[in-house]
């Protein structure tokens, strides 16, 4: 077998009705609280019933309910600015965005440059965020980013229009408060994007240079779960098997990404997605269904066979070349049929197609690097061509 290291340094509680238990579970990082939050989440009652829960237990609590969208690192510069009494643990309630711009208030209220400057890039030397890096604990409303699990704070700059993650150990979330029942008021919409999300963990991590047995035991189960669950839960949010399920494959994907990071469809997809204001499980989908239609090679064509072996149904597995061809498009299909909700008109011209190819190399290259096949700069420009012009439907 080959070596690996796995570790996974977040405490994870799982289940329906975990919330109940949030201030037993939060305690042990002081009394302190300030939780990052959006106004969706507040109008939907979970905000008073988070800070209830923390009230009865006896904490100090704040709250800051405005991180809609996708964070800024101009946006959490500012909010920091404010805020004069340091908590002792920061609280992100919500989707990966409410998530990741608590991991950056985290690291913002405790260092002193710009959050940018803390961005890992490929094309400047970043600054690192140290151990004074306040505790974060998630609590996530969706299922799809991984956040919960992950060291990654991925950030836009309102200024160059650029999008990058901030990697760090020190940002990875203490407590992951995973409870599926927070996720049934998702609206179809954002099910379906959340998930397509998780869906690109899964495959990205499992294609991925890096993946070892482990990941790719993590990254298998969420695509089985995912290809069965997702659409259960966009016809019927109440449904809590198939919520129940959609939380728990992003946690496996989110822990694949952990240790292996994405690949190519992120790379485009981030680029894509702070170029054109697109969210990032529109671009993740838009960009992921070429990168499958077109993967290729003797070593990925093993993992995509085991992946075929669990989810294909036993008279479809014939012999591995037909295991392959059947497994991938089988994913295409899956993408093909919730088009609806990530396919749509982008208008960019041909400079800015170039702008983001080179963007992809100048910032993005590090998940670019862990695709199972090098790509050059005309691959990646012709890609974003497809996926612009619209006529990136697999046939
Ligand atoms: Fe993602």
């Amino acid at each position: 077998m080959v070596s690996f290291k796995f570790s996974i340094p977040t405490e994870i509680f799982f289940g329906v009705g975990q919330l109940n238990n949030v201030g037993e579970i939060v305690k042990r990082y002081g009394k302190k609280v300030l939780i990052v939050t959006d106004k969706i989440i507040r109008e939907l009652g979970y905000l008073d019933t988070l800070i209830s829960n923390l009230n009865k237990k006896g904490f100090i609590v704040t709250y800051f309910s405005d991180a809609s969208g996708e964070p800024s690192s101009q946006h959490i510069d500012s909010f920091c600015k404010k805020i004069m009494d340091l908590p002792e643990v920061v609280i992100g309630l919500g989707g990966g965005s409410c998530i990741d711009f608590a991991k950056g208030v985290a690291v913002k209220l405790t260092h002193k440059n710009s959050l940018w400057e803390y961005v890992n890039r490929t094309d400047f030397i970043d600054l690192i965020p140290t151990e004074c890096t306040l505790p974060v604990v998630a609590i996530p409303t969706t299922s799809g980013t991984g956040s919960e699990v992950t060291p990654y704070c991925v950030i836009k700059n309102d200024i160059s229009h650029q999008k990058a993650a901030i990697i760090s150990n020190y940002i990875v979330p203490k407590t992951a408060i995973v409870d599926p029942e927070l996720t049934k008021t998702m609206p179809s919409d954002l099910t379906a994007l959340t998930g397509l999300d998780a869906f690109a963990h899964a495959f990205e991590s499992l294609i991925n240079v890096k993946s070892n047995y482990m990941t790719q035991m993590f990254s298998i189960e969420a695509i089985n779960y995912i290809l069965n669950y997702l659409p259960l839960a966009i016809r019927d949010g109440t449904n809590l098997d198939a919520r129940i399920y959609m939380s728990y494959s992003s946690l496996l994907a989110g822990m694949s990404i952990s240790h292996v990071g994405t690949t190519v469809a992120h790379a485009m997809a981030q680029v894509l997605g702070a170029k054109c204001s697109l969210s990032h499980g529109k671009t993740v989908a838009l960009c992921l269904l070429p990168v499958i239609r077109d993967i290729k090679g003797e070593e990925v064509e093993k993992k995509i066979y085991e992946l075929g072996r669990r989810i294909l149904y036993s008279s479809e597995s014939v012999d591995n070349e037909k295991v392959v061809t059947k497994t991938i498009s089988k994913l295409k299909g899956f993408l093909v049929d919730l088009n609806s909700y990530y396919r749509g008109n982008i208008i960019v011209n041909e400079s800015t197609i170039n702008i983001m190819t080179e963007d992809v190399f100048s910032y993005m290259k590090r998940p670019l690097d862990n695709h199972p096949e090098i790509l050059n700069k005309k691959a990646i420009y012709n890609y974003f061509n497809e996926i612009v012009r619209g006529d990136n439907n697999v046939k």
